[in-house]
């Protein structure tokens, strides 16, 4: 049932060139330069009239309308607003018909979504799901939605839905770009061609797993670690910060690489880990110099870079390569090699990657 790998964690990071394959097969037309969703089209009046987004959602999926709160406002234009659904739910939220909502789930079951849904949709919003589980609550509590094709997530640890909910999420900014006029047809077709390369380029990006693991056992008794990066690699960092400190029980925290001089720097010493995102289209010379402030203070620097890159390999003490891409495709690949190395961390310091302590794959209490 695992095929193979030690871990359905494990198991799961390698399906992801498969289940973002999965989640764009027809869907996205490169060769007619068009993208279908039906659920999207059904309701295309509604999105292109939306005040704005507001995105409700928990956790990984919650990172995941981070990046897409990038995404839609570079691509399409509209406003977005992501919101934890357990503070949406409760806080008397400012919400009409004039709003379309998008729900991330993958399990479609988690308690403080489903309320959240029912408030929005109780206020005359328009609903929208993004979910893995077929027929599940979410799914069936939206107006309408699009289905995440990644397969059945077992590990606690969510990582292929991640994945492919920033596709799901792409492929709808997209489409309302070109709906809206906000993004040029050779632009579009650009980004189409782009974004079919990206599962292969994800498969590539996985020989990185014992480079990682070599990484993994410097920094496996750290007791704290940080993860910073910029734009549309801010939610990555958080990203990696949860996925280490669910499985492995370290704490981590991940931050806007520009916010560490307004705090955390003061917890820079010669023991503390940082990765840092620092692709070569992202803010790069800026996020070179938070790393030289890092340095400076002796931090520890694990930098995830774009292949051929020359500065950051100058300054820090290991570096992970990834793919070229579009900057926007970006956090599917950046994601890959922070997904391994938390779970080579958990696995060295013993911990029950598939089903960390305290955890459970639905939410369904809040
Ligand atoms: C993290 C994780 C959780 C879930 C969160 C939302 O790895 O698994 O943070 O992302 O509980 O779950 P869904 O997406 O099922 O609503």
């Amino acid at each position: 049932e695992k095929g193979g790998y030690e871990h359905f964690m494990l198991k799961e990071i390698h399906e992801q060139p498969k289940a973002i394959r999965d989640t764009y097969r027809g869907r996205l037309l490169s060769d007619e330069a068009i993208i279908k969703m039906a659920g999207v089209e059904d309701n295309m009046k509604t999105f292109l009239n939306a005040n704005r987004i507001i995105i409700i959602a928990c956790g990984t999926s919650w990172h995941a309308g981070l990046v897409a709160e990038y995404i839609f406002e570079e691509f399409a234009r509209i406003p977005v607003e992501v919101e934890y659904a357990s503070e949406f739910r409760y806080r008397n939220p400012v919400i009409n018909e004039n709003d379309v909502v998008i729900a991330i789930s993958q399990s479609g079951e988690t308690a403080d979504t489903l309320a959240a849904i029912k408030l929005a949709k109780s206020r005359g919003a328009f609903v929208f799901g993004v979910c893995n589980v077929v027929g599940s609550s979410i799914a069936r509590e939206t107006h309408a939605g699009a289905y995440t094709h990644a397969g059945p997530e077992i590990g606690v640890a969510s990582t292929k839905a991640f994945t492919t909910q920033i596709t799901v999420l792409t492929l709808i900014a997209l489409r309302l770009a070109r709906a809206k006029g906000t993004m040029s047809s050779s632009d579009f077709r650009l980004y189409l061609r782009e974004l079919e390369l990206i599962p292969q380029k994800v498969e590539q990006l996985l020989n990185v797993d014992d480079h990682v693991k070599d990484i993994a056992r410097q920094y496996l008794l750290s007791p704290n670690c940080l993860y910073l990066g910029r734009g549309y690699n801010f939610p990555v960092a958080l990203e990696g910060a949860l996925k280490l400190k669910e499985i492995s029980y370290i704490h981590a925290e991940g931050y806007p690489a520009a916010e560490m001089k307004h705090g955390p720097i003061a917890l820079i010493d010669d023991r503390m880990p940082v990765i840092v995102i620092a692709t070569s289209k992202g803010h790069y010379e800026k996020v070179v110099s938070n790393i030289q402030e890092i340095k400076s203070r002796k931090g520890k620097i694990i930098a995830v870079v774009t292949q051929g890159d020359t500065a950051v390999k100058e300054i820090a003490d290991h570096v992970i390569e990834i793919p070229e891409s579009e900057e926007a495709f970006s956090p599917l690949l950046t994601t890959i090699p922070l997904q391994l190395l938390s779970y080579h961390i958990a696995v060295m310091r013993n911990c029950n990657v598939d089903q960390p302590r305290n955890l459970a794959k639905s939410v369904t209490v809040e």
